[in-house]
């Protein structure tokens, strides 16, 4: 079997129109105008290109947006006082401070700052309670576009058996939290696998859907896969650079191999990358609408 792509470019161009025409109606219905506020300490130049790429996306939709760019020796102090301003502004509906942020800041310190109606990247504990809980408003932004491709590919997932490959707190844990609840979209059996799992493979072999982001190479080869399984790779992984001075990314899946024995499977880059932009504009939208008082 050859797999079918997963196009994630394509679909979070849809979303996105449908996210931009939802603003037009936002503004004429109840002059309510979404807005993004990002804040960048230093200058790392992938954070500066991810902030670049939500400011550059939030302004072609039609939102509001603020960039705060703060020196890299900024203190703790002086980020809560933003933080604080920012839950203040009342322009603003979405705050995300870009992480990793430096080794003097805590960073739980800050995300528990942020106002939780604002916390589109889903990072709060209290936030983070609710999607375990199951009455989550906003879903975390990779896992959220995950579910989304799953749905919008036609991927039964109710009843499925998904098997997750990594237990970080921004991909793994959650994505295994929204696809075993009792809702549209959901409903699966989720294994979670990490690195102390003793036998990765006995379990991915059974996946119906397997969800990779392992932060490993080629990690996933075909052996380790069903026959017929739905494979999304969340894994960015830079193994050299081309003559040209490009970067070569990987994802966590061997591709080549694994697609020949798939029936869907997302590409790196073009899957999942292009949609966690696009569910933090649908986040922020969903927080204006909430904060005027309408359902998201
Ligand atoms: N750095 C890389 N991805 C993300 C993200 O989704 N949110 C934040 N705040 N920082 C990031």
């Amino acid at each position: 079997m050859t797999a079918k792509l997963i196009n994630g470019a394509e679909i979070a161009l849809q979303i996105r129109e449908e996210i931009k025409q939802e603003i037009i109606r936002l503004k004429a219905t109840h002059n309510v105008v979404p807005g993004l506020a990002t804040v960048l300490l230093g200058s790392d130049p992938g954070s500066l290109s991810y902030i670049s790429g939500k400011e550059k996306t939030a302004k072609e939709l039609g939102f509001y947006s603020e960039r705060i760019d703060l020196p890299e020796a900024t203190s703790q102090k002086d980020l809560l006082a933003i933080v604080d301003k920012l839950n203040k502004n009342q322009k603003i509906h979405g705050i995300l401070v870009q992480e990793p942020l430096p080794k003097h800041i805590n960073a739980n310190e800050v995300n528990s700052a942020i106002d939780p109606k604002k916390d589109v990247d889903v990072f709060h504990p209290v936030n983070v309670g609710r999607l375990m809980t199951g009455d989550a408003d906003l879903l975390p932004c990779t896992p959220a576009g995950i579910q989304q491709l799953l749905i919008r590919s036609g991927v039964k997932i109710d009843g499925a058996e998904v098997v997750v490959v990594g237990r970080s707190n921004i991909v793994g844990k959650p994505i295994a939290n929204i696809l075993l609840q009792k809702n549209k979209g959901a409903n699966a059996t989720v294994t979670l696998c990490h690195t102390h799992t003793l036998d990765v493979a006995f379990h991915t072999r059974y996946a119906d859907i397997l969800i990779v982001a392992a932060g490993r190479p080629k990690y996933i080869t075909a052996d380790m896969v069903k026959e017929g399984a739905v494979v999304i790779d969340v894994g960015v992984n830079q193994i050299g650079t081309s003559k040209s001075g490009k970067r070569i990314l990987v994802g966590d899946v061997d591709f080549e191999n694994v697609k020949e024995k798939a029936s869907m499977i997302t590409p790196v880059p073009g899957g999942v990358g292009p949609m966690t932009i696009t569910m933090l504009m649908l986040n922020t939208l969903k927080a204006a609408k909430l904060a005027a008082g309408l359902t998201a």
